[in-house]
């Protein structure tokens, strides 16, 4: 699923970034992958599933 339209970032790729990069916040994802760096309608969203991949670590 699409969580960042602007950048074309899935879930799959922030939890890959969560995961293997040691992405722990939406600070680190944008460094990472753009994510909300456009117009920042994915922030929330992108930190839910940055949450959700912590908590089944
Ligand atoms: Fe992510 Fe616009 S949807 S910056």
């Amino acid at each position: 699923m699409y969580i960042c339209m602007c950048y074309g970032v899935t879930d799959k790729a922030i939890r890959h970034a969560v995961e293997n990069e040691g992405v722990g916040n939406i600070r680190e994802l944008r460094e990472h992958l753009a994510v909300g760096s456009q117009c920042g309608k994915c922030i929330q969203m992108a930190q839910q599933v940055i949450d959700a991949t912590i908590v089944d670590e």
